[in-house]
C-alpha cells in the first residue's frame, strides 16, 4: 500500500475540538499528517486530540501571545486550517460595539494571526496550504448576522490577497464556504430562531435546512473532503479560491 499523500506534513486546525475543525483534523491524520489541534477549553481539547491521535493545545485565536505558544509547540506548520469562528445572531442595530469586536477578534483578526504566524515558514521552504473556513455568509448577506457576515466577507478577502502575494512561492491560500453545517454551531442558531419565533425546535432547524435547495444540513465531512483535496500536490493551481459548499444556495 501506498503512504498516504500528505505523509510527513505538519498541520495546525483552529478550533478543532468539535464540529467541522474536529472532522478536518481527523482526516488529515487519516491523511499522514502530524496535525495539532487548538481550542479554547483545555479539556475538550486535551479529549478531542487524544482521540484524534493528535496535538492539543489551549489557544485562543484572538490571543496573539497563545497562537504564538501554540505554534511554537506544533513545530514547522505546513498545513493552516483556520476554522476557529462564533456567530452571533441578532439585529443590526442591537450589535453593540463590544459584539462587533468580538465577532471580528476571532473570526477575522484570529485568521490574521494564524497567517502571519504560518506564513514566513511556508515561504521558507517553498510549501505550504492556508484554508480559511469562511461561510455562504461570506458571499450573500444573512439578516441578523452583520458582524458574522462582514468576518466572513472580510477574511475572502484576505485569501485574496494572500493568494497573489504568495503566488510564486509554493503556498496556496483558500477559504472554504459551507452552508448550514450538521454541528453545535447550527443548533445554538436554530435555538435562537426558536427562542425569538416561538417556533418548535424542528421547525426553526427546518428552516435552516430549506435554505440549502437540496433541503439539507452539510456534513462536516463534506468540508473535511474539500480541505484534504486543497492540501494535495496536485491541487497548487488553486489559489485565492472560496470553494462554496451548500448544495446549491449560493452560486
Ligand atoms: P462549532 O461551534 O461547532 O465549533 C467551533 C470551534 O471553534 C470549537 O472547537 C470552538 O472551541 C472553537 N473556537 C471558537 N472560538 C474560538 C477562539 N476564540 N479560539 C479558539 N477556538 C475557538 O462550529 P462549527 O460549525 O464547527 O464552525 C467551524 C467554522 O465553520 C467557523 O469558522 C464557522 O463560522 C464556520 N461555518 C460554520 C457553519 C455551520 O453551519 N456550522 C457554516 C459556515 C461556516
Amino acid at each position: 500500500m501506498s503512504a498516504p499523500s500528505l505523509a510527513g506534513r505538519r498541520a495546525l486546525v483552529t478550533g478543532g475540538s468539535r464540529g467541522i475543525g474536529r472532522a478536518i483534523a481527523r482526516r488529515l491524520v487519516a491523511e499522514g499528517c502530524a496535525v495539532t489541534i487548538t481550542g479554547r477549553d483545555p479539556a475538550s481539547v486535551a479529549d478531542t486530540a487524544a482521540r484524534l491521535g493528535c496535538t492539543g493545545i489551549a489557544a485562543d485565536v484572538a490571543d496573539g501571545k497563545a497562537m504564538e505558544a501554540a505554534f511554537a509547540t506544533a513545530g514547522a506548520v505546513d498545513i493552516l486550517v483556520n476554522n476557529a469562528g462564533i456567530a452571533l445572531s441578532k439585529p443590526f442595530l442591537a450589535h453593540e460595539i463590544a459584539d462587533w469586536n468580538a465577532v471580528l477578534a476571532v473570526n477575522l483578526t484570529g485568521v490574521f494571526l494564524g497567517c502571519r504566524l504560518a506564513l514566513p515558514g511556508m515561504i521558507a521552504r517553498r510549501w505550504g496550504r492556508i484554508i480559511t473556513i469562511a461561510s455562504t455568509a461570506g458571499h450573500k448577506g444573512y439578516a441578523y448576522t452583520a458582524a458574522y457576515c462582514a468576518s466572513k466577507h472580510g477574511v475572502i478577502g484576505l485569501t485574496r490577497a494572500l493568494a497573489i502575494e504568495t503566488a510564486r512561492s509554493g503556498v496556496t491560500v483558500n477559504a472554504i464556504c459551507p452552508g448550514f453545517t450538521d454541528t453545535d454551531l447550527t443548533t445554538a442558531a436554530a435555538a435562537v430562531i426558536e427562542a425569538k419565533t416561538g417556533r418548535s425546535a424542528e421547525a426553526a432547524r427546518a428552516a435552516l435546512t430549506a435554505l440549502n435547495p437540496q433541503n439539507r444540513l452539510i456534513a462536516p465531512d463534506e468540508i473535511a473532503e474539500a480541505a484534504a483535496f486543497l492540501c494535495q500536490p496536485e491541487a497548487l493551481g488553486v489559489t485565492g479560491q472560496s470553494l462554496i459548499i451548500a448544495g446549491g444556495e449560493v452560486m
